[in-house]
This record gives C-alpha cells, sequence and structure tokens, in this order.
C-alpha cells in the first residue's frame, strides 16, 4: 500500500433538496471548531429500519473527529489523516469539474463524499454563499466504511462544525435531520437511525415516522458485554441498500414479511434489554441475524464470525449494520477472551469497543 500522501480533484456540483425554513441562533463566529461524534452499533433491525420499522442503536465510545478552519478564499481543502489507510488529502474548487480520479481509496473518497455533501447541505440550509472556503480534517477512531456508522458521524460533525463555523449554532434535532439529508443524498437511501444516535449518543430506540422519527432512550439495568469483529468491507452501505431494494422489488410479499418479523424481534428485544434478560436478548439476536441473511447482507466472512463466537461462548451474535463485509457484534458476558480469539481464527479482528452515552460533542472552539 502507498504511504504518500495525494491530491485528488473532485467534481462539485451540487444537487441539493430544498429545505423548510428553520429558526436559527446565531453566535460568535470562529476561526476554528472541533466537533465530534461517535460510532454506532445496530443491535437490532438494520435494513429493516430502511422499510419503515423500528431498530434499537448504541453508540460506542470509538469517535470521528472533524476540525473545520475558515480560510481566506473559496476552497474547501479535505483532508482525511487517520482513517486506518494511509494519509490522503482530496482538493477542490467550487466551479472545478475536473473528474474524481479512481484511486485504490474508493472508502476514503467515499468518506469525503459526505463531508463534501454536508457542506453543501448546510450552504443551502443557511442560505449561506459558497464563497467562504474551509479546511476540513478528519481523524477517526475506528475502520472507515465498516457499518459502525463513520458516515454518519462524519457528516453530523461536519454539519454541526461547519454552521459553527459560519456562525450559527444548530439544535441536536436539526443536524440529526441534516445528517440524514446528507445520507440520503450521498446512498440514495438511509434510515435516520445512524445519525440520530451519532447526534444523540446513548441506547436509542427508532421508527423511522415522518416527518421526524420517534426516538425512545433505552434504560438497560445491566452492562451489555459485547465484542465487534471486523472483516475487510466487500461493498458499500449504497449497494447492500440498492441490493435488499432490488430483491424486495421481485418478491414483495415475502420480503416484506421478513421486514415485519425484524420489526417483532425489535419490539421483544426492546423488552429484554428493558428487563435485563440478556439471555433473550442474545437468542434474538441470533434471529435476527438469520433474517438479515435471508436478505442476502451476511457474507462467508461475516458468517463464520457469526457461528465461531456463539461456538466460543458469545450468548448472541449477529451482523451489525449494513452487511457486505464490515462488522458482527457478539454478546458474550464472561467469554471476551475467547470470543476475541474465535474472531481472530475466523479471518476478523476483534474491536475492543464500550457502549457509550455520549453523542456529538463539541471538542475545541479557536478564534
Ligand atoms: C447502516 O448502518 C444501517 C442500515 O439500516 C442503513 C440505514 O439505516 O440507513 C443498513
Amino acid at each position: 500500500m502507498e504511504s504518500k500522501t495525494k491530491h485528488y480533484y473532485i467534481d462539485s456540483s451540487i444537487n441539493t433538496r430544498g429545505f423548510g425554513s428553520q429558526k436559527i441562533a446565531r453566535i460568535a463566529f470562529y476561526m476554528k471548531v472541533t466537533m465530534s461524534a461517535p460510532g454506532k452499533i445496530a443491535l437490532f433491525g438494520e435494513h429493516a429500519v430502511v422499510w419503515g420499522q423500528p431498530a434499537i442503536v448504541s453508540a460506542i465510545d470509538r469517535r470521528v473527529h472533524v476540525t473545520v478552519e475558515g480560510r481566506t478564499d473559496s476552497m474547501i481543502k479535505i483532508s482525511a489523516m487517520d482513517l486506518h489507510v494511509p494519509g490522503v488529502v482530496l482538493t477542490f474548487q467550487e466551479g472545478n469539474k475536473a473528474p474524481v480520479i479512481e484511486t485504490d481509496y474508493g472508502r476514503i473518497v467515499n468518506a469525503v463524499a459526505y463531508v463534501r455533501k454536508a457542506i453543501d447541505v448546510c450552504r443551502k440550509h443557511l442560505s449561506l454563499s459558497a464563497d467562504k472556503g474551509a479546511n476540513v480534517t478528519i481523524h477517526s477512531e475506528m475502520p472507515v466504511g465498516a457499518g459502525l456508522g463513520t458516515s454518519a458521524a462524519v457528516s453530523v460533525a461536519t454539519l454541526a462544525a461547519y454552521t459553527r463555523l459560519m456562525g450559527h449554532e444548530l439544535r441536536p434535532e436539526e443536524l440529526a435531520r441534516l445528517g440524514h439529508i446528507t445520507e440520503l443524498e450521498v446512498q440514495g437511501a438511509a434510515s435516520p437511525m445512524d445519525t440520530a444516535i451519532t447526534t444523540h449518543g446513548g441506547i436509542l430506540y427508532i421508527r423511522p415516522t415522518k416527518p421526524d422519527p420517534y426516538i425512545e432512550t433505552v434504560g438497560v439495568p445491566v452492562a451489555l458485554p459485547a465484542i465487534i469483529g471486523y472483516t475487510e468491507r466487500e461493498s458499500s452501505t449504497a449497494e447492500m441498500l440498492r441490493r435488499v431494494k432490488d430483491l424486495r422489488n421481485s418478491n414483495p410479499r415475502v420480503i416484506d414479511s421478513i421486514m415485519s418479523s425484524i420489526g417483532e424481534v425489535v419490539e421483544s428485544a426492546k423488552a429484554a434489554l428493558i428487563s435485563g434478560d440478556l439471555f433473550t436478548v442474545g437468542k434474538l439476536m441470533n434471529i435476527n441475524h438469520g433474517l438479515l441473511e435471508s436478505l442476502g447482507v451476511s457474507s462467508k466472512r461475516l458468517n463464520d464470525m457469526v457461528y465461531s463466537t456463539r461456538f466460543a461462548g458469545a450468548i448472541g451474535s449477529k451482523i451489525t449494520g449494513a452487511g457486505g463485509g464490515g462488522c458482527i457484534i457478539a454478546l458474550c458476558p464472561g467469554k471476551e477472551a475467547e470470543v476475541s480469539t474465535a474472531i481472530r481464527i475466523a479471518g476478523g479482528m476483534p474491536i475492543q469497543s464500550r457502549l457509550s452515552k455520549t453523542g456529538l460533542k463539541l471538542e475545541s472552539l479557536e478564534q
């Protein structure tokens, strides 16, 4: 793998829908703002939540940091320095229509697409002109594009930092909504799940109602000792969402009933979590994995990790996130070491991470 910094030029054309007017609190103008936002694990209900079913999701203690610094020209310079791949710098200028350069850094280019779109969405929402440039630097404590919600974290942290830089402060609900719009425009489809959890933190039950999602904090009276297993992603979230949509279009009744079954699993899991019944939670994770597999979003490597963690003593394990490679989550009280070893033997990488109450956070403001 190359380790040199690279410069790419991206087409900056804008395709952003209009928004309703929002009340905006004006605050002081800052020159450098750093915001951080957490990654997430989908405990139950991913994919089905895109089709109207509820989901349960938790923030984790691995975060993305986005620093936005004002420039005197109109350039937006995006530096993704620490995304578990060699450092890379992408630069583009308003009006420059140079094509995207195809590279090995697909996931980086993808992460940068969320930054770019978040800035477009923010400018449109606040009616800002495009003549104020910024340097945007992203650091991530977790692998990017692995199914841990980095795109939502990058989107929401960029939106929050850029609005602050431009002298505005938006409410968390507005940032989550704009983050969802950002994801929708980059991916073509998305639920409000990832952008809500990265904004609010904690463990949330989410139902994707319109115009705003119904969100409830899930109080769990016991610890949830879980290990994440990561394997290289084979397909992007957008691709996995497209595949499920195609499957649903060719078999609407079958797939709709699988989606409804996932919704039932989520409702039962919510009750089990609230009562601290981890064994029921684990069983429901296994059922949820089977249903996700029937949607075609698993892979051999993900299944190897899922089954070997169960064999090593996990009381439940499933894909977490969009699938197509990426991550699994294994609930494994008292068996963390064995389960981590099982993930390694199955060809994956265990990621130690705790669930976290902290959502979007202002890290620093410099004038
Ligand atoms: C991706 O983290 C979770 C999905 O359900 C997509 C979404 O909810 O936007 C697959």
